[in-house]
């Protein structure tokens, strides 16, 4: 089942902790991130925003003019995101509570009591979120949050549901299974799943024309056309951060791949190696959200030190620069079901090799990323799939088929690029949006045969995409002893904001004499890269069909 198409923000840094408050502590985030420039779109409210953790309220105290702050933050670029639990406390002063009473939209016991369970705000009741009914009240319990207030999207957590007293619910508890009525034992492991059902289709109400985000902590097979989803409370440690690869590589093969990490670890603080391979692989996944209990130090980019700080800057940045990449790489995952995160043996099942490697992933068709999970690493041997790659850092090219050692101090991730792709970059911007898009750079890597790549663009927000106003450029590579060829194929109607393209080639075998463009002479100049290596580059119209080089 396909999953929804994300807004292009969503895909670009998130910032979280358990919890920012008050009002002045999270404005001042806000304003930490464009001070230093690391890009940033998304800040999160936890429980604490909430008024005795009463969902649907604000704190007066904390949050006393939450649509002036919300407003203030979206000028600044920021999309504010609220938390929304399942437990809704037993108070008859509470609206929410009243009426999910007042409409039986409770579950009950066998025996027939409400099913009562302690969470954050004390003794609460839970919606039964498999009733359709009860799902259609709950989504309208958003307009205030979202239509009034401007929050832009909805974080459910403690769905599994959690209780304190045992756990989750008893088995016992009734559902009404959309009218086949279940005890827990069968509801249990959809109960999360309904519950980002019911706040999704809320979200997207009241969010149109922008399309809806929600992230939820517990889904099920299917749950990805609903929302994203994170793999919960994890530890500041070495082990898990192998884990967070391992984790979001298999959501994604599994049909989930709108899916991260808490970046650094949830409980325990990191120091700042961590948090630098951390935020390093990070950038490599879907959902990219740093987030913390809070109560052992700060987690923001900037806690480490200004060495950790700059190197927090350099892969964020990285990540808003492939954000051209990452979104078709999710519109092939919306469209198809492809996976956005790659384990190798799905890379290459006839390559025996790759079958029992774990740490190595591809994200989308061209970029193979392996993490360094160990303290007090410069680098870490890896396996490359067949065929020929290239080093991101050094434009090196390597022999796949066989391991290989890629350097990576701090500064470094190991990162491959295909040989034959089209990689597409945005300039850094400090969310999406903050600048209009006016020339997209193509970095393409020679290859001697042929490689196709795809750049899918719709304006990232709203639904026009539906109407057809999207557009498919379709790369083909052909790489001979003596030339290179590049081909677009234009598909669809949208028109983007860039005219023009900065193509940079990689790898070339021979020296560049000339170039032509749509058969007319192109100018080939060298341009210094991030790598330091000159390499060839030509600046051509966007609408280009074919550019030969020799
Ligand atoms: C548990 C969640 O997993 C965590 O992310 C959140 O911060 C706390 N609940 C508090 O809401």
């Amino acid at each position: 089942m396909p999953a929804r198409n994300a807004p292009m923000w969503a895909l670009g840094y998130h910032q979280c902790k358990w919890s920012y408050y008050p009002e002045s502590n999270f404005r001042a985030i806000g304003t930490g991130f464009r001070e230093r420039q690391i890009p940033c779109d998304a800040l999160y409210l936890d429980i604490d925003y909430m008024d005795g953790y009463r969902c649907f309220t604000w704190s007066p105290t904390h949050f006393p003019d939450p649509k002036t702050m919300v407003r203030e933050l979206a000028a600044d670029g920021f999309k504010t995101i609220v938390i929304i639990d399942p437990g809704i406390k037993i108070d008859p002063n509470y609206s929410v509570y009243t009426e999910g009473l007042a409409n039986d939209y409770f579950c009950r016991r066998a025996d027939g009591p409400l099913m009562r369970g302690s969470v954050w705000p004390g003794l609460c009741n839970f919606p039964d979120f498999t009733r359709p009914d009860v799902r259609e009240w709950w989504a309208g319990l958003f307009k205030g949050l979202i239509q009034e207030d401007g929050v832009r999207g909805v974080w459910n957590d403690m769905n599994e549901p959690a209780v304190f007293e045992k756990g989750t619910f008893p088995d016992d508890v009734r559902f009404n299974y959309d009218g086949n009525p279940a005890s827990h034992k069968k509801a249990h492991n959809i109960y999360g799943m309904q519950m980002a059902r019911a706040t999704a289709a809320g979200v997207k109400q009241f969010t149109y024309p922008n399309r809806p985000f929600t992230i939820t902590r517990s889904t099920y097979a299917g749950g990805q056309r609903y929302s994203s989803a994170w793999t919960g409370d994890n530890i500041a440690s070495w082990d898990h951060l192998w884990l967070a690869n391992i984790q979001c590589q298999r959501l994604s093969i599994s049909g989930f791949s709108f899916v991260g990490s808490d970046v650094g670890g949830f409980v325990e603080t990191p120091d700042g190696e961590l948090y630098a391979r951390w935020i390093a692989l990070a950038a490599f996944h879907p959902f990219f959200r740093t987030h913390s209990s809070g109560d052992h130090g700060d987690q923001e980019p900037w806690s480490f030190g200004e060495e950790v700080t700059d190197l927090a800057r350099k892969f964020i940045s990285l990540r808003y620069q492939l954000l051209p990449y990452v979104y078709t790489t999710f519109w092939q995952y919306v469209k198809q079901g492809t996976p956005m995160l790659r384990p190798l043996a799905f890379l290459d099942q006839t390559d025996t090799d790759t079958y029992l490697r774990m740490a190595e992933f591809s994200l989308g068709d061209h970029l193979l990323v392996c993490p360094i999970t160990t303290a007090g690493a410069d680098g870490r041997w890896m396996y490359l799939p067949k065929g020929q790659w290239y080093y991101w850092w050094t434009d090196e090219a390597r022999t796949g088929g066989a391991e290989v050692w890629a350097s990576a101090n701090l500064d470094r991730i190991p990162l491959f690029v295909k040989a034959g792709a089209v990689i597409p970059l945005y300039p850094v911007m400090q969310y999406v949006g903050e600048k209009v898009v006016e020339e997209v750079t193509l970095h393409v890597y020679y290859k001697n045969g042929t490689e196709h790549s795809v750049l899918y663009d719709d304006g990232g927000e709203g639904y026009g995409y539906q109407e057809g106003h999207a557009t498919t450029r379709r790369f083909t590579v052909i790489g001979t002893d003596a030339t290179l060829t590049l081909r677009q194929e234009i598909e669809g109607d949208y028109t983007p904001s860039f005219a023009t393209y900065r193509v940079v080639f990689h790898g070339l075998p021979f020296a560049p004499l000339k170039g032509t463009v749509d058969t007319k002479a192109a100018p080939l100049t060298e341009a210094a890269t991030e790598t330091d290596a000159m390499l060839p580059e030509t600046v051509v119209k966007a609408g280009f069909a074919e550019i030969v080089i020799k």
